[in-house]
């Protein structure tokens, strides 16, 4: 296997500004959604990352003709396969989410089941149990999930938990339906009040996207459109976590503050200092933070994806900090790295307990999954001396041009693939 690792010197301060790339959760689905469209839809400035990779070479596969056009990606979505295949769903889990368009659609769907990051069990079974109740039929067929329906019908579908993955797809399912489907316990992300835009705008009747009730009118076509997703979030995230662990002054732009409210409350109680403005971020330089506790809820809460970017954070904190996970259960891959960087963790259950220690050190790390990966990166940057993190590839399917991002302003990081 090829060798891929980020060297990082650690110690340096950050400055200047960064600009986040749009967001990867948005485009993943806007990019399943296209498949509903009888015509062209343009994506514009979406990150050119593995993850959009991947999902590109999905939507190939069944037969889409994607190019790049300036900044953009024009899905021009005509479907002649309906079966998406193991290799590539199960390299990115996303890949669920062709599910609900193609049945919606076609009346039909053949889709291996998914893989992904390697953060604990993932179930799809509300996803299914929604197609069920909108009509299709559902079975398991040696690894494959096989969908079915003339046509899907309106339903009332009450999520037990507000998973976003099943909410998107029956969204985007439920478009198509005849008649109206109402999601009560709808995932309220701001990828899925992006999405209903986009849909809405391909001429979708979405009402309530972004509440907890989401109301859809079936219609019987959708046109094709051109819509600019929402900034990451979880990018922006891990760079005002890069400038506190680094002392630095920096300035995310392009950001939607609002998306980030409850996350920068909670930076801020732990002694954070950020000037919010219309599109950026300010994080101004401050001395050391103190520990907080941290539980991970949907949102509005504190976001799963930003976690391990915390955990990195309160290491260096002063004090202790108590992090909950409670959306995954696996999702602690990267303590044992920071430990092995000098950090002190110990975990119990879906709790991490983080002592905090004024210094971390250079070592050899491996990165695990991808916000985990890209929190080693980030504590690197505060560390002393130099880090190496393997299987740094976990960290390329979700930054754009993080190398270069952060050497832009001033990280001591390198990139090596062998
Ligand atoms: C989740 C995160 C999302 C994040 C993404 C990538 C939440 C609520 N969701 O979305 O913010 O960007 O991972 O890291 O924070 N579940 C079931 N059955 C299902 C679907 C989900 O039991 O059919 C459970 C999951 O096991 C999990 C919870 O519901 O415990 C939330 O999952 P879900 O929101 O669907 O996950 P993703 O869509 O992957």
């Amino acid at each position: 296997m090829e060798k891929d690792i980020i060297r990082v010197v650690g110690g340096k301060e950050l400055k200047g500004s960064v600009e986040i790339s749009q967001a990867k959760n948005s485009v993943l689905k806007l990019m399943a959604a296209s498949l509903l469209a009888d015509d062209e839809v343009f994506i514009e400035k979406p990150p050119f990352i593995y993850d959009v990779n991947l999902m590109i070479e999905l939507l190939k596969s069944l037969g889409a003709t994607i190019s790049t056009e300036g900044n953009g990606l024009k899905i021009i979505p005509q479907v002649n396969n309906f079966e998406a295949d193991y290799e590539l769903v199960s390299k990115m889990r996303a890949s669920i989410l062709v599910l609900g368009p193609l049945v919606a659609k076609y009346g039909r769907a053949k889709v291996a089941l998914p893989g992904g990051c390697n953060i604990g069990h993932r179930k799809i079974d509300l996803h299914l149990e929604g197609l069920k109740a909108l009509g299709a039929s559902v079975d398991y067929e040696s690894g494959y999930i096989v969908a079915k329906a003339d046509r899907l019908k309106g339903s009332y579908i009450h999520l037990p938990i507000p998973s976003v993955g099943a909410t998107e797809n029956l969204l985007m399912a439920a478009c198509l339906a005849e008649g109206k489907t109402v999601i009560e316990n709808a995932a309220r992300e701001p990828e899925i009040v992006d999405l209903a835009n986009f849909l809405n705008k391909m001429g979708a009747r979405i009402n309530g996207a972004g509440s907890s009730r989401i109301e859809i009118e079936g219609v019987k076509k959708l046109k094709g459109t051109s819509h600019l997703p929402i900034p990451d979030r979880i990018e922006a995230g891990t760079f005002i976590a890069a400038a506190l662990i680094t002392g630095s002054e920096l300035l995310i732009k392009n950001v939607v503050p609002e998306h980030l409210a409850y996350v920068l409350k909670k930076l801020e109680e732990a002694g954070a200092r950020l000037e919010v403005e219309k599109n950026s971020i300010r994080v101004h330089r401050t001395e050391r933070l103190r520990g907080i506790d941290v539980a991970t809820f949907p949102y509005p809460g504190f976001p799963t994806d930003l976690q391990p970017l915390v955990m990195s954070v309160l290491c260096f904190a002063e004090g202790i900090s108590v992090i909950t996970e409670n959306i995954f259960d696996n999702r602690f891959l990267h303590a044992d790295e920071l430990v092995r960087m000098g950090a002190k963790i110990e975990i119990n259950g879906k709790h991490a307990i983080i002592h905090g220690v004024s210094k971390l050190y250079g070592v050899p790390i491996r990165a695990m999954d991808l916000r985990g990966g890209a929190s080693l990166v980030i504590a690197a940057l505060g560390a002393e001396g130099e880090t190496i993190v393997y299987d740094a590839y976990h960290i390329f399917r979700g930054y754009e041009n993080f190398i270069e991002k952060l050497k832009v302003i001033g990280a001591n990081v390198e990139r090596e693939v062998s």
